[in-house]
């Protein structure tokens, strides 16, 4: 009996004309925003309001050169200020200008270019109606350790600083905020030297930390969380705490943000899983599909921090557990694997829309150039194969090309598990426009 095939592939499918969500995916590359220039936001988190998605991330420009004395290649960049792109659809980022400036000449000050300003995030309050942004303020040491905090009455800013404290009198360094759904919001930070990682209630404007805090994690360095909500249940991903180099991640599963929190393994699953593929998490973007998020992490360039790049993928929940995996993109492969699934997403250039017509193109063979029989399931809801039926389940199909109507785009990143009887065989699979 042969065995199942498995086969990866991504497309890109989104519908700019309606301006829904696509689903960005980028590997480490650089992300050009409207004018075709790169993005600056680094550490980055989003904001999404009234439609609008608003990305917030840490200018990085200018020469990096290293803080003498450290016993840590302690590299760093003039601290740029906080920019902001806005986006309708996650692909296309428009860049909305500085929303937080630095300054120069005042070195008491924490916006200040001598200082560091890192891992911005904001939140929306109903209440006042401002935009809320937190951010890690401190010495090139990182010896201060505090959570600045900033106001606007738009998104995109100007932001107006606040100023900054160590909650409840508590280090705080890498951070971000999360708005739960009753409104209530959070700082997450790491404490205590990077020893622990602390979660504090925000005051009900969100610009002040409460007296509520707990210390979810103990006795293992931990960076740059990113938390999000999966029924019911909250996750925390975080790295340990390797400077600008790359590292595993892990991530924790509570009831309740304040704890108790259960660490658990490396959400990462495949080539590179060990090394974040390279990168560092920053934040964790929900999509219409409830168990599929958009993991968002850094990958450093610590020798040249303005060169650094990308990492955004798929984090799916299987079982409960995240599971973030650095889409396959060869166009062949010759594998025993037994199972694998095709990401639709839009990495690649091969963009398509709603409403049209389109060539779906599926050339296969086994190892020994013949076709084989397989199946398809869990198809997406936008996809008609109604004049492709001998695509279904247990048919045999011919290599060659067969029309599909693609519906709609709903957001969100659909799976499509193909089985093969056959294995060791190539293929390819992609949908262009007629
Ligand atoms: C890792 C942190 O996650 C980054 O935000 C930054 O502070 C670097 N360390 C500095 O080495």
């Amino acid at each position: 009996m042969r065995f199942i095939f498995v086969l990866l592939q991504m497309l890109s499918v989104y519908n700019l004309a309606a301006q829904q969500p696509g689903f960005p995916v980028h590997t480490g590359d650089i992300l050009n925003d409207t004018d075709g220039k790169p993005v600056n936001a680094h550490g980055a988190g989003i904001l999404k309001y009234n439609g609008t998605y608003y990305l917030f991330g840490e200018i990085k420009k200018g020469t990096t050169w290293l803080v003498p004395g450290q016993a840590w290649e302690d590299y760093r960049v003039p601290a740029g200020g906080v920019s902001c792109y806005s986006s309708k659809d996650l692909i296309n980022w428009k860049n909305e200008g500085v929303a937080l400036a630095s300054l120069t000449g005042d070195a008491s000050n924490d916006l200040d270019t001598s200082k560091i300003i890192e891992r911005p995030k904001v939140v929306y309050n109903k209440q006042t109606n401002k935009f809320v942004m937190w951010m890690h303020v401190d010495a090139n040491d990182y010896s201060y350790s505090q959570a600045g905090v900033a106001v606007s009455d738009q998104p995109e800013g100007p932001y107006k600083y606040l100023g900054s404290v160590k909650p409840n009198g508590q280090m705080a360094r890498d951070m971000t905020v999360y708005k739960d759904e009753d409104d209530k919001a959070y700082l997450v930070y790491a404490s205590e030297f990077n020893k622990t990682m602390h979660v504090c209630l925000l005051s009900d404007d969100y610009t002040s930390p409460t007296a509520t805090y707990s210390c979810i994690t103990s006795a293992i360095n931990r960076e740059a969380p990113a938390v999000f909500k999966f029924q019911n249940k909250y996750y925390l991903i975080t790295s340990d705490c390797t400077g600008w180099s790359p590292n595993p991640a892990t991530y924790a599963v509570a009831d309740s943000l304040l704890g108790q929190w259960k660490q658990m393994g490396n959400p990462c699953k495949g080539a590179g899983a060990e090394s974040t593929f390279l990168s560092q998490s920053t934040f964790v973007l929900p999509t219409a599909n409830k168990a599929v998020f958009i993991f968002m992490a850094d990958r450093w360039n610590k020798t040249d921090l303005p060169n650094s790049r990308y990492v955004w993928l798929p984090l799916e929940m299987v079982n409960g557990q995240p599971e973030i995996r650095m889409p396959q993109t060869k166009k062949d492969q010759s594998s025993n694997a037994r199972q694998s699934k095709i990401y639709f997403t839009s990495k690649e250039k091969n963009r398509v829309a709603a409403g049209s017509n389109y060539r779906y193109h599926f050339t296969a063979a086994d190892s020994a150039g013949k076709n084989f029989s397989y199946a398809v399931k869990n198809l997406p809801s936008w996809l008609q194969y109604d004049s492709v039926k001998h695509l279904l389940t247990g048919k045999t199909v011919k290599a060659g090309q067969y029309p599909v109507h693609l519906v709609a785009f709903n957001a969100g990143i659909y799976i499509v598990k193909v089985y093969s009887t056959d294995f060791k065989m190539t293929y390819t699979f992609k949908i262009v426009k007629l």
